[in-house]
């Protein structure tokens, strides 16, 4: 699957993943450096804050009651908030890189 990552720059780029990758994983491995997953993707650093854009993709899975408590202590939740650890690349999915809270 390909997505698309928006920085905290607003700059696009398009990357490739394997199937089976988080989209933390996916962003980590092609060079970004904003994204810091200080937990290596336990589900509690909140630093892989990302926004998915709703349009972009479906059938996100649900949200775990303790991702919910995370993205509750960022100031920056919208929406379309997500930890990047906790789901999946989805093909087509457009994914930016929440600020620094
Ligand atoms: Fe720590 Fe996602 S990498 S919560």
């Amino acid at each position: 699957p390909s997505l698309v990552v928006v920085d905290r720059a607003g700059a696009e780029k398009s990357i490739e993943a394997d199937t089976g990758l988080t989209v933390m994983e996916a962003i980590r491995d092609n060079g970004f450096d904003e994204l810091l997953a200080l937990c290596g993707g336990c589900c509690s650093c909140a630093t892989c804050h990302v926004y998915i854009d709703p349009t972009s993709v479906s059938g996100l899975p649900e949200m775990s009651a303790d991702e919910n408590d995370l993205l509750d202590s960022s100031d920056n939740r919208t929406d379309a908030s997500r930890l990047a650890c906790q789901v999946p690349v989805i093909d087509g999915m457009k994914v930016t890189i929440a600020p620094e809270d």
